[in-house]
């Protein structure tokens, strides 16, 4: 028997005040994997308490790192060094998280040991392949469920240098490669076909290691010596979002979300907000541990509909299902390019989003790599099924500010993945919020 969260939010309200969102998910995964092959005492401060970095913080215990936790957020990893890893008793349970189980895999590709990872009913759908082909082309020994997990990686040590040339810009998939590069003998190069996310190349610069930049490509070399560091992981932006989105889209809001990280390989919600119309404004930026962060501010106002580019689309990968909210209270039609990979994250995020607008109204169309959302003056209540998608849910639950009736999210407990006390949080801010609990089988 577990408990099933539901949100059940009223129509109206604005966004007002001063908030913080929690840390960063991929900077606090990271932080605590370079952290564990580091020499010394990592510390991280601002750590994101969600449920998918405490699996990843479960699994670094598990491979015998030491993590001393003076607070839910701050955190002193105990490195064992490069080779410091010890085998782990047990299978690594991912949980929900795709980041995890993707770094874990070049993290521990190149190891003298086997461990095998596995991951919750969703994450036993996603696409691990992509992963698997370029490390086996580096040596590595992997079986998985035809490219599903649970996946096992077998001792290999060391592993080939290689040069891969990616099909797909995906910071996950990069940053596997660049863990597995620090166990190759020799230089790994990468080539990804556009930006993605570079938390991976600035938190290893801040643990002391030299990248290569030539040509496009990037290269890093094996053996080299990881030194402990001091993380100041930023508020997320891709929590930030839902409040970007909901205040941009909502007259009479004036909301300050502090200290939020903005690096630009991922600052794409900001970017599409203002395209469509949306008053935000960055100030006092501040660059801590070589993450750009700053304070920011959104006014409610109107929206207008844009044609949103696959370039966009890689840097607010995870935030489109906000801005397709903004997009059904906007004016003129949205349009989403180039955005199948929406299709394999924790839930098929244009479905369930094309589902649950269709639901209050909206007028949408799904293509097979986008959606096309036009936006209404009269969004209606209703019921939305989240899928069990944190950021579906988020999105849902700020779709009250504008709707005509009341909003019901369903199935919202996986919210705690990357935002624990969303609920409470949105509620200070102005949304009229209440989480029900009831009993699932
Ligand atoms: C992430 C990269 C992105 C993003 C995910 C976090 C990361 O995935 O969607 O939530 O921390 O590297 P892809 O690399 O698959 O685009």
């Amino acid at each position: 028997m577990s408990t099933r969260v539901d949100y059940a939010v009223k129509p109206g309200g604005a966004l007002q005040g001063r908030l913080r969102v929690p840390g960063d998910k991929s900077i606090s995964h990271r932080a605590l994997m370079f952290g564990a092959i580091a020499e010394g005492v990592t510390e991280i401060e601002g750590f994101l308490d969600g449920a998918d970095c405490l699996s990843t913080l479960a699994a670094i215990r598990a491979l015998g790192i030491r993590v001393d936790a003076a607070s839910a957020t701050r955190l002193k990893v105990h490195g064992g060094g490069l080779y410091g890893l010890q085998a782990p008793h047990t299978a690594l349970d991912c949980g929900n998280s795709g980041t995890a189980m993707r770094l874990f895999m070049g993290l521990l590709a190149g190891q003298g040991f086997d461990a095998t990872l596995v991951g919750d009913e969703s994450l036993s759908r996603r696409p691990m392949q992509r992963v698997i082909d370029p490390l086996a082309a580096m040596g590595a020994r992997i079986e998985s469920r035809g490219g599903l997990a649970p996946v096992t990686l077998h001792a290999v040590k060391p592993l080939r240098p290689a040069r891969h040339s990616l099909k797909m810009a995906s910071a996950q998939l990069k940053s596997a490669l660049l863990f597995a590069g620090l166990y190759a003998g020799g230089y790994t190069w990468i080539k990804e076909p556009g930006p993605s996310r570079d938390h991976t190349e600035r938190m290893l610069h801040s643990f002391g290691v030299h990248l290569i930049r030539e040509n496009g490509w990037l290269g890093i070399h094996g053996g080299e010596t990881l030194s402990a560091a001091r993380i100041e992981v930023p508020a997320d932006l891709s929590s930030a979002a839902f409040f970007l989105a909901g205040a941009a889209m909502t007259p009479g809001s004036d909301l300050t979300l502090e200290d939020v990280g903005v690096n630009p390989t991922r600052d794409g919600v900001i970017r599409i907000l203002r395209l469509m119309g949306a008053h935000i404004e960055i100030r006092h930026s501040r660059l801590g541990g070589g993450e750009p962060a700053a304070e920011i501010n959104v006014k409610g106002g109107r929206l207008r509909g844009i044609d949103i580019t696959p370039e966009l689309v890689t840097l607010a990968i995870d935030d489109i299902p906000a801005v397709l909210i903004a997009a059904a209270c906007a004016e003129g039609t949205t349009r989403v390019h180039g955005a199948a990979e929406l299709r394999v994250k924790e839930s098929d995020r244009l479905q369930a989003m094309q589902a649950g607008l269709a639901a209050l109204g909206v007028h949408v169309d799904a293509v097979p790599d986008g959606i096309n959302v036009t936006g209404t003056a009269h969004l209606k209540g209703g019921d939305i099924q989240s899928f069990g998608d944190h950021r579906i849910a988020m999105a849902f639950a700020m779709a009250g500010l504008r709707a005509e009736g009341p909003v019901t999210v369903r199935d919202c407990a996986n919210v705690d993945t990357s935002f624990p006390g969303f609920a409470q949080v949105a509620k200070a801010a102005g949304l009229q919020i209440s989480v029900e609990q009831a009993r699932a089988a």
